[in-house]
Order: C-alpha cells, then structure tokens, then sequence
C-alpha cells in the first residue's frame, strides 16, 4: 500500500525508508535505518525528482502511482547517479514510456554506464541555468559536482521556492512518520546523524560544497528538499551555518577529542589521566576507543572539535591497527586546520607517535604540538608532570585560555 506525505500543495514526498540495512554504502552503519526520498510535482507537467535504492523500490513504484493519480509522468529529473537514488531509472522508464529524463550529460554517461538500455531518445540533456517549465512552476538546475559525485545538479523551483538538494542537507536515520526537520527534535535526536553523514559522504569535497553553498546563497530558499533525512521549512539558517562550517573546516565547538587504542588499558590510562586534567581546566572533552568506535562517528567528532588528541600503543613497529585505519580515513576525508597533541606507547620501541605526526602532517593547516608524551608500558607519577605540561600547552590554544 503506498505511503507518501504532503510536501506542498502540489508537492508529495513519494520516497521510503529501509530499516533493514546494516551498512549504507556497505561502510556506515545505519542504526536508525535510513530514507531515500524522492518528490512528485504535480502541475500542468508532472516531474519526479529521482528514485530510490533497489531494497524500497516496490513501495515508492506504488507511492509514484498514487501520487500521480492516473496521470502520466512527463519527466523524471536525475540529480545524482549514485544507485541509492537512480536503481528505479529503468522501471520508471518501462511505467512511464511517454517520461523523459532531464539530466546532465555527465548524468547522460552514468546512466549508460549503470543501465544498458536505449536512452537517448528519452533525454532532456541540461546545463546550469537551464530551466524547465512545469506549468506553473519554473525550475532551474544548477551543477554540484561532487557533492557528492561530479554529475551531481540540484534544483530550483521559483515558484514555491523550494531547493531540490540531491544528497546535500542529508541525514542519516529513517524518517519514522515525520517528513519535516520540524517535526521532531533535530538539535537533540539528529544533528550528530547529520554531522555523521555529511563528513563522511561529502566532507573531502569541502570546496565544492562551499561552491554550492554559495549558488543558494543567491536564492531566496523557502524549503530545502535533501534526499535523505528531513525537510527544511523552518530555520534554514541553523542547517545551513552548520554546513558552512564543515565545508570550511571549521570546528562548532571549542573542545578536545581524544581517540585511543590500547591493548592493556595503560594507553587508555594517559589518555584518561590527560582528559581529566582537561575538564579540570575546564575544557570540554569525548572520549573515544578506536576498537570499539566505528571511524564513521570518531571522522564526525573530528569535524566538530577545535582539538584533537591521538593516543596509540605501538604494533608492529607503527601504529596500531584500528588507529591507523581510522587516522587514514580521517586524512582521506581532508580534516585540516585543527590542533593537536600525540600520545605513544611502547614496551620496547615506541613509534608510534611519529608515524601518527607523519600522517596528520598531510592535512592542511594542523598546528601538531610539540612535546609528544612517550610512554613506556605504563604511565608513572613522575611522569604526570608531562601530561600537565600537555594540558598546559593545549589550554594555550583555546581562545582567551582555558581556566
Ligand atoms: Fe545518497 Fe551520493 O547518494
């Protein structure tokens, strides 16, 4: 049966949600499941703003039909080529014979390259300002590459105001009823979701983000419609100031997160003996076990503090498994303009801490303190004094100084 929600007047939300899916993008665990919207405008022409993952494609195939209410659709606007939003291109286009795709010529080549059936005769190919006229509503497209891949437009309809995202805005977690950012308490159940998602689906593309960032700022924005996650219709400016500072990488808030990996618990010991002083100084901090932390929530954290601290036994002559896996993800999602302070272990050659500096030294703008601590084995009272002259340094660099 179909279930769709009511964007406008003659908008509806025809997308589904998948609560199944363990790994999205078969590397982000998804706990609170997650949605692949989609948007049917009904006007004099009926446009579909693209389709869905292959796991929800009965349900939006019949929340389609219903939409349209025994009327054809005219066209299906293909605004990002990852399957997660085009696995429906084919069964729309056996549906609908009479539709046509409005899309790009990057977006033209993705889709002979995912699909092997005749589909250049059904393309409305399109460049940046071009418009479409749906009847009462103008659209216009306007080029995203790489947000989150280079064929990506987004959309904009003038005549209700209404910003057609693709994957920017996005958010992880089903939508459990609502359909508006609104309707349910973002800042408290969402916001860390939404950090979550676009540092690791979109945060290496920071420029072309801000690039984007900057052609709506052009636009009078009345709602955004993302493809995953809510609808904005109230506060904008909240959702968009977020992603102006991670598009930057800027940090939201003034802080320390510290990440570790210990095998006997006397790593995690400097680094909790390091966090207390911390809070002592009135610092704020989060802790983090890289073994047992996913690196998608401990890349999110790194985008949301000022400061970032290491901590990681040595293995194998370098850097301990979980840690390096996770600073290389880190390094590939193009973290930079952070301080930061290393901690090493070793029982007979600690170097870690050096392998650690050698990778974070590839990000732009890290200010790597001096006076990395090197522990051996465990850390001993005369060594505290170090770990107080690691807070000290670190309160340096807050601004007007910690207390
Ligand atoms: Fe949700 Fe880049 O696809």
């Amino acid at each position: 049966m179909h279930c769709t929600r009511k964007v406008t007047n003659n908008l509806i939300w025809v997308g589904a949600n998948d609560r199944r899916l363990a790994m999205f993008e078969g590397v982000y665990s998804v706990p609170g499941g997650v949605s692949y919207n989609s948007y049917l405008l009904l006007d004099q022409k009926t446009v579909l703003f693209d389709t869905v993952d292959k796991a929800v494609q009965h349900r939006f195939l019949e929340n389609v039909a219903h939409g349209l209410g025994g009327r054809d659709l005219d066209y299906l606007v293909v605004q990002h080529m990852e399957p997660d939003h085009s696995a429906g291109i084919k069964e729309i286009l056996d549906l609908y014979p009479g539709v046509k795709i409005v899309c790009n010529a990057k977006t033209l080549a993705m889709i002979k390259q995912f699909h092997d059936f005749e589909v250049d005769s059904r393309v409305h190919v399109v460049k940046e300002n071009d418009t479409l006229e749906a009847g009462k509503h103008r659209l216009e497209f306007f080029m995203a590459p790489m947000v989150h891949w280079p064929e990506v437009m987004v959309t904009y309809d003038h005549t209700d105001k209404i910003l057609f995202s693709a994957d920017a805005f996005g958010c992880f977690g089903a939508l459990n009823g609502a359909l508006f950012a609104d309707e349910v308490a973002f800042e408290r159940d969402y916001m860390d979701e939404t950090r979550r998602y676009y540092t690791n689906i979109v945060g290496k593309y920071g420029p072309q983000t801000a690039a984007l960032l900057g052609k709506a700022s052009g636009l009078d924005i009345k709602m955004i419609c993302p493809l995953h996650g809510f609808v904005w219709r109230e506060n904008l400016g909240d959702i968009i100031s977020k992603h102006v500072l991670w598009s930057s990488y800027q940090p939201e808030d003034q802080g320390v997160m510290i990440a570790y990996a210990s095998i006997y618990g006397n790593t995690e010991n400097a680094a909790e003996i390091l966090a207390c002083r911390l809070r002592d100084r009135g610092i704020k901090t989060q802790m983090f076990d890289v073994s047992v932390t996913p690196a998608s929530e401990i890349v999110s954290a790194a985008f949301r503090w000022s400061h970032l601290v290491f901590a990681s036994t040595t293995y194998n002559n370098g850097i301990f498994v979980t840690m390096e896996a996770m600073l290389s993800d880190l390094v590939a999602h193009n973290i930079q303009s952070r301080t930061v302070a290393i901690i090493e272990n070793g029982s007979w050659a600690a170097t870690s801490g050096g392998h650690i500096r050698a990778m974070l030294e590839k990000c732009k703008n890290m200010n790597i303190l001096e006076g990395m601590l090197s522990v051996k084995s465990s850390v001993k009272a005369a060594q505290l004094a170090e770990i107080g002259a690691m807070v000290e340094a670190i309160a340096a660099t807050f601004p007007g100084g910690a207390r």
